[in-house]
This record gives C-alpha cells, structure tokens and sequence, in this order.
C-alpha cells in the first residue's frame, strides 16, 4: 500500500495539520464537496477541531456533502454509532445542511441499511458504474485498525472480496454487527486520508505500508492520491516533546 506518508510530532499537531489540509482541500475544490467521514476514536479530536475557529470559518460548509465509511448497526443516539460521534464533535456545532448529511441507517436491519446506501451513492453518482476517471467521493477518511481493517473491512470477512455491491454488511467477530463501503466505493475517491495515531499502531502501519496482503488496508487500490497522515508514536519514531 503506498501513498504520501506525513508524520507529525504529536496527536494535537496531527489534528492541527489535517484539519488545515482538510479545510484547504475542500476550498480548493470547485462546486459539490463529497467527504466520506470514517469512525471510531481517531478521527473525533479531528472532527471537534474542524468545529471551531479558524476552520469553522474557513470550511465551504454549504457545499459539503457528507457521507461514511462505515456504522455500526446501532440508533444514531447510541455511543457506538458513528455517524452520532460526528454529529457530537463537528455537525451539530457548523452550518450544514440536514439535506447535505448522508449518514448509514444504522437503525435498520443491515442488509436493508446497506441497499438503501448503496442507492443513495448510486442516485448521487447517477451511473450505474463507477468510473476511475469520474471518482464518487472527493476525499475519504478512513482509520486503521491493530488487525488491519479499515472502514469495516475486517479480515477474513466476506466483505473483502465484494466487487459488484459498493455496500455489504459485516459481521465481524465478537464486535456490533456493521454496514461498510466496499472496497469498489472506498477506492472511488479523488483522495483517501489514514489517519493513524498512537504506538499501537505502529506494527500494523508498517505492515500495512509494507503491502501485508493478509491486511485488509494493504489490498485498498484507491483511484487518486492516498496520503497517510500519522504521529511520530504510530511511526514508530517514538514522541518527542
Ligand atoms: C469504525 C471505523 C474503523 C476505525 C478503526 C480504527 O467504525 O470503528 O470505521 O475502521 O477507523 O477501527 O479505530 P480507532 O480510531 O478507534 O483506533
């Protein structure tokens, strides 16, 4: 898996460089702004600093659309839900629209949530086929997880090896049943962003960047830039004050 590797000193400072390079990517972006937002806990400090000066007021809020990666199969109010985390940190505190929302249905029976995503992506895309000349999404935050998943693309899940649907329901072992984005829509993007934090990580970042097939992250084949936003700890540099 190879991409653009930006390592910054601290967790804070990776927030600070992504949350700008979040804000200056969308400005400079020309009309409907499609961000797939990921879950879990890496991504919420970003999310809260998006959500106050100078990026609350420099983000093309209007023009943003947001979308996920992933959900948990859990209510929009349940602490698991992702789409509820980044309502709490980000969309609940900027001017968004509620039309310019486009969270996972959660609440519903996966494989109903996932058929209903599927055709919300395929009514904005408006052809039946994804074209890598034409990507569905501008940028797509995703995690990674201690075994190499990302979004919800766990190992050994028949998820991996989904290439007609552009969403699917997971399974995974002992952890809340999920909807995710396949690896077709994941890599339908002008630019997917890791962000990776903390020394757990290191391993399987380096892994990953190594081209771990047996890694679920390894095997994403996205059709633009893929750049990797990481502290020094999940560099394995270790932090420095
Ligand atoms: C989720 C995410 C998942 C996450 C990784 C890393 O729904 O949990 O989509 O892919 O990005 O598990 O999670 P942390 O940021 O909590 O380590």
């Amino acid at each position: 898996m190879s991409g653009n590797l930006v390592v910054l000193p601290t967790p804070d400072a990776l927030v600070e460089h992504v949350a700008s390079w979040l804000t200056e990517r969308a400005r400079s972006s020309s009309g409907a702004f499609r961000l797939v937002l990921s879950g879990g806990h890496t991504p919420a400090p970003l999310y809260a600093r998006l959500a106050s000066s100078p990026w609350r007021d420099r983000f093309p809020w209007h023009r943003t659309d947001f979308y996920w990666g992933d959900e948990r199969c859990v209510s929009a109010d349940d602490p698991e839900s992702n789409s509820g985390m980044a309502r709490r940190q980000l969309l609940a505190h900027v001017p968004v629209a509620p039309d310019h929302v486009h969270p996972i249905p959660g609440e519903m029976a996966p494989p109903g949530a996932a058929a209903a995503y599927e055709q919300t992506l395929r009514d904005v895309y408006g052809a039946p086929a994804l074209d890598p000349a034409r990507p569905l999404f501008d940028v797509t935050l995703l995690g990674l997880g201690e075994d190499g998943h990302t979004a919800s693309l766990f190992p050994g899940t028949e998820a991996l090896a989904e290439r007609a649907r552009w969403v699917t329901t997971v399974r995974p072992e002992g952890k809340t049943p999920r909807v995710t984005l396949t690896y077709p829509a994941l890599e339908s993007s002008r630019c997917v962003a890791f962000l990776v934090s903390g020394e757990s990580k290191a391993s399987i970042l380096r892994r990953v960047r190594g081209g771990a097939s047996d890694a679920p992250a390894a095997r994403l084949r996205p059709v633009g830039e893929v750049v990797w936003f990481v502290d020094r700890a999940a560099a394995g540099e270790g932090e420095r004050s």
